[in-house]
């Protein structure tokens, strides 16, 4: 028999306890911190909390339950002595880090992605992600730790696979989720008795119990919990951030059955510094569409008190850094040219498309959507304001971007609102070139164009320069010295260089 002691959530209504399903358990009330011994052979249970039935955590006091079948005890084993062979499929901004991540930690790591490029990088031991370095990479793939590969049929021969692939909006701002749809069919066509399947992909909540199960379970050969695990832990890196690594981010983690829940946790348990149980794939999914959407709205909020202050002739960074000495109640979040990147843009329209679904309008969440999507047109409109105080049209102008990754010190530029900008001053009739230390060339609507290199006289020769991406290493003096006038959506120059010279702020 098997101690389980009840997740601290649940026990906190430890009264209103009902039922135990499956039936043979007694109905009983649970004391808080009681342990309660359950039959290790059933590992689906459920509980009933005032005639509602609600998913139970279960968390493993004393000695560890014994794994339901003798092929995820063997996995649970493989794991806890890191002979467990791990795939990350998708080897992108979220994958290269995590598989760098187990390997350093002694697992044998497959990446598998499509893009064959960056499958011949990995193995050359070049990173194209700033917060894997070179050497790193070099050595993980010297010692053997740390291969690629682009087909599948390394799948079967895995004891994990996590899913790190992409997921997309469509063109109607609709969740696509074709990427992990693709992926889990693969990994069921390749599925193996014994195998523990992750998504972290952000998705909206149900994509792994409504779609990634059935997927797996198709052909009713293998049941979850039973012959595999399936869980969802939503990956919460922030590129660039060099304060919290991946190891230092609190994994949330959502199991299928508890037996899949136990198998994640362990596996997280090996390279993170706390991992956090919650009681179902479908609430993990929640958690990170809930903290994307926090930082949506409240960019939104910054954003509109952006637009405010400029109305009332306020510096609204001045504002921002008074309210956050208040030590409680305030967080602070930054005004900017727009949100970018593969989460912030993205992600509140997965949860907007459920909640309408599900008949219920996310009025805040679209609000946010339409405030934070207007700030590169009102990014244009400063410029040709600048322009015009100085006797000059934004038809004719040349102007120099700065900045085209979406965030600072990354190279990622998806969904980057620089994109936005330049079209908008493309289409009043300027001509636009950019600077990125990270970017050395994109297709602007379908242009190929390359970084330009930052001089006095290639300074001089603007009419503006719009500060889009504040990367550390770009050499703010000379910009000041050199630009004729400078749009600075990041308040790098601060309120002192606003008042004195040529720099205008957002
Ligand atoms: N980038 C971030 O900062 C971040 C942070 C947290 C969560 N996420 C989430 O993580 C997921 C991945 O994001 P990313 O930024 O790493 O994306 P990415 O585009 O950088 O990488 C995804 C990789 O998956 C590969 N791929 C696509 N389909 C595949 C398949 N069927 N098999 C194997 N490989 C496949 C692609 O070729 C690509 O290399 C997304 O859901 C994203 O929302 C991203």
């Amino acid at each position: 028999m098997a101690h389980l002691r009840m997740g601290r959530r649940e026990a906190a209504n430890r009264n209103v306890v009902e039922t135990i399903e499956p039936k043979s358990h007694p109905v009983r009330s649970w004391a808080e911190d009681e342990d309660v011994t359950l039959d290790p052979t059933r590992d689906l249970f459920s509980i009933q909390f005032n005639g509602k039935k609600r998913s139970a955590a279960f968390e493993v006091t004393g000695n560890p339950c014994p794994m339901r079948s003798s092929v995820l005890a063997e996995l649970d084993k493989r794991i806890r002595n890191k002979s467990a062979r791990i795939g990350i499929m998708g080897m992108g901004y979220v994958g290269l880090p995590l598989a760098t991540e187990f390997a350093e930690s002694g697992f044998s790591v497959t990446g598998i992605d499509l893009n064959e490029e960056r499958v011949k990088q990995v193995n050359a031991g070049a990173s194209y992600i700033p917060d894997v370095s070179g050497d790193q990479l070099t050595c993980l793939v010297t010692a053997k730790r740390l291969s690629a590969v682009s087909g599948y049929e390394v799948l079967s021969e895995l004891d994990v696979i996590i899913m790190c692939v992409p997921t997309p909006l469509r063109k109607t701002r609709d969740p696509d989720i074709s990427f992990i749809v693709a992926a889990a069919e693969q990994i069921a066509k390749h599925a193996r008795p014994g195998q523990l399947i992750i998504l972290e992909s952000t998705t909206y909540p149900g994509t792994t119990q409504e779609v990634i199960l059935p997927l797996l379970q198709s052909d009713g050969s293998l049941k979850a919990g039973q012959d595999f695990c399936l869980a969802f832990s939503p990956e919460r890196v922030d590129p660039g951030n060099v304060q919290f690594p991946i190891k230092r981010i609190p994994k949330v983690i959502g199991g299928v059955t508890p037996t899949c829940q136990q198998m994640a946790m362990q596996l997280y348990r090996q390279i993170m510094q706390r991992v956090v149980s919650v009681s179902s794939p479908t609430v993990a999914e929640m958690v990170k569409l809930f903290e994307n959407t926090f930082r949506a709205v409240n960019i939104a909020l910054a954003n509109e008190m952006a637009l405010l202050c400029n109305r009332l002739g306020i510096d609204v960074w001045e504002v921002v850094d008074g309210a956050k000495t208040k030590p409680f109640g305030f967080m602070a979040f930054y005004p900017g040219p727009g949100i970018g990147g593969h989460c912030i843009p993205k992600d509140p329209m997965y949860l907007a498309w459920k909640a309408r679904l599900h008949g219920f309008e996310p009025r805040l969440i679209d609000l946010a959507d339409q405030i934070n999507r207007q700030m590169p047109h009102h990014v244009v409109g400063r410029v040709a304001q600048a322009l015009n105080d100085r006797k000059k049209s934004l038809n004719g102008a040349h102007i120099l971007l700065i900045g085209l990754a979406y965030k600072k010190d990354v190279n990622d530029m998806r969904e980057s609102p620089t994109f936005e900008v330049a079209e908008a001053l493309v289409q009043k009739g300027a001509s636009v070139s950019y600077h990125d230390p990270y970017i050395p060339s994109a297709a602007f609507n379908g242009n190929p164009l390359h970084s330009t290199a930052l001089s006095p006289e290639r300074l001089q020769a603007t009419d503006c320069v719009v500060l889009l991406t504040n990367h550390t290493s770009l050499d703010y003096d000379q910009i000041l010295q050199h630009a004729p006038l400078i749009v600075d959506t990041r308040h790098q120059y601060g309120l002192a260089q606003q008042r004195n010279g040529h720099v205008v702020g957002l």
